[in-house]
């Protein structure tokens, strides 16, 4: 039996505090019927995990948003590597895995520690010598990413300002046409023509990941069509979501000055607390996928073509996976959460994200004895991100 549950899990006031409804869908069972949009929904960790592993039940291919692409025409561009089944998935995936791996993070390490430094010393030069106020969203979480990413990427800073609203009108269009959906229709095409017209390689500086694509494509390791589509699938991934997993952790410590004191004992640490802040907040709460037959989930059947959305972040905050899920801490092991999904599609870009936030939470510690919220912190809402617009900071300095 499938129980059947009266949520809307893209109303805004769902969006704006999941955890409450996320735990209705987990004790709902494992596998819950949705009438508000006909979809099914996976919340449990065990079975958000068993289902991002059996891609053969579970297909992306048919989109990995709300929409049906085997029932109705896709209105936007498949991604050739998050919306793609083997085999087509393969050889995306190859490139991009060898591209974005251990080389790439041992040619980037010293450069973006650097750029790290020097941005927390600007953030930090503007207090009275040992308090210093700022919004870790704008200062930090995004202006990192925002410079070292379309830097590796290889396009020029002019134009830049349009990462962010492109990848977030991507992320919306995963849910239904909501509000949220409309505010960024009105500029949807012309990002993405900005962005078709940085994934040529002309646009691109012949050092960067995206010259690296079009190599690819030259040694024959994807086809030539495919090659802006890969380099596509960065500016749709690469910026929004380690800006939100950043502001997670940066709004996780601050609001736990417990532990930054921990982090500070122990600066080791910081590539778990970030993994700890990916699991607590989940920056990427939700993606879909569809049933390729008959799928037994529990002891209910989900039936062929069903849209299945998985709950990361509820996987991530699961009570029957974690201990004490909704306390955020630096010594716990997160390791097996979801956040960055798992199995085929398992985020290819996490190592570079991991790299950013040691950078960036790295040059912190350095500076900053201890830290909490200096206000409210604000939510931006999105239909699959979990993501911040203000999380306002004092830092008492070193
Ligand atoms: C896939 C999350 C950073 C590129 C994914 C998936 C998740 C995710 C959950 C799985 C999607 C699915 O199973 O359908 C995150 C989070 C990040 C992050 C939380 C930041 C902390 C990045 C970065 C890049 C990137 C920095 C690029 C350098 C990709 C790509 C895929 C992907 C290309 C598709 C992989 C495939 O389908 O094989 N990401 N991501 N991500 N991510 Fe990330």
């Amino acid at each position: 039996m499938t129980a059947i549950l009266d949520l809307d899990p893209f109303a805004l006031d769902v969006l704006a505090d999941p955890h409450p409804h996320d735990a209705r869908l987990r004790d709902a069972g494992p596998v819950v019927y949705l009438p508000a949009h006909g979809i099914y929904a996976i919340a449990r960790h065990a079975e958000v995990h068993a289902a991002l592993r059996n891609w053969q039940g579970f297909q992306s291919g048919a989109g990995v948003g709300l929409a049906n692409f085997r029932k109705e025409a896709p209105r936007r561009p498949l991604s050739v590597v998050v919306e793609a089944d083997p085999p087509y998935h393969d050889a995306p995936r190859r490139v991009l895995s060898a591209l974005l791996g251990p080389r790439a993070q041992r040619r980037l390490r010293e450069g973006w520690t650097v750029q790290a430094r020097e941005l927390v010393d600007r953030v930090v030069s503007g207090g009275d010598g040992s308090v210093v106020e700022f919004d870790a969203v704008g200062a930090l979480a995004e202006a990192f990413p925002l410079r070292v990413f379309p830097d590796a990427l290889g396009i020029p800073d002019e134009g830049r300002e349009n990462l962010l609203p492109f990848s977030d009108f991507l992320l919306n269009a995963f849910g239904p046409r909501n509000e949220l959906v409309a505010a960024g229709a009105p500029r949807a095409r012309a990002l993405s023509d900005w962005v078709g017209e940085h994934s040529v390689r002309e646009a691109l500086a012949d050092d960067g990941f995206g010259a690296q694509i079009w190599a690819a494509a030259d040694r024959g390791e994807i086809t030539h069509g495919q090659a802006p589509h890969v380099v596509r699938s960065l500016f749709a991934a690469g910026v929004n979501t380690t800006v939100h997993a950043l502001a997670a952790a940066l709004h996780a410590l601050a609001a736990h000055p417990g532990q930054w004191r921990r982090l500070r004992a122990d600066p080791g640490l910081v590539r778990v607390a970030f993994d700890e802040a990916v699991r607590w907040a989940s920056p990427v709460q939700t993606f879909f996928r569809t049933t390729t037959g008959d799928v037994r989930v529990g002891d209910a059947v989900v039936p062929d073509g069903s849209k299945v959305m998985l709950f990361l972040g509820a996987a991530n905050r699961d009570p029957r996976r974690w201990s004490d899920p909704d306390m955020f801490d630096v010594h716990r092991n997160p390791s097996g959460h979801v956040g960055f999904g798992f199995g085929i599609h398992q985020c290819v870009g996490q190592h570079i994200a991991r790299l950013e936030a040691e950078c960036l939470l790295g040059a912190l510690l350095e500076r900053v004895e201890s830290m909490e919220l200096a206000g409210p912190a604000r939510r931006r809402l999105n239909n699959t991100l979990m993501a911040w617009d203000s999380v306002p900071v004092r830092a008492v300095l070193t």
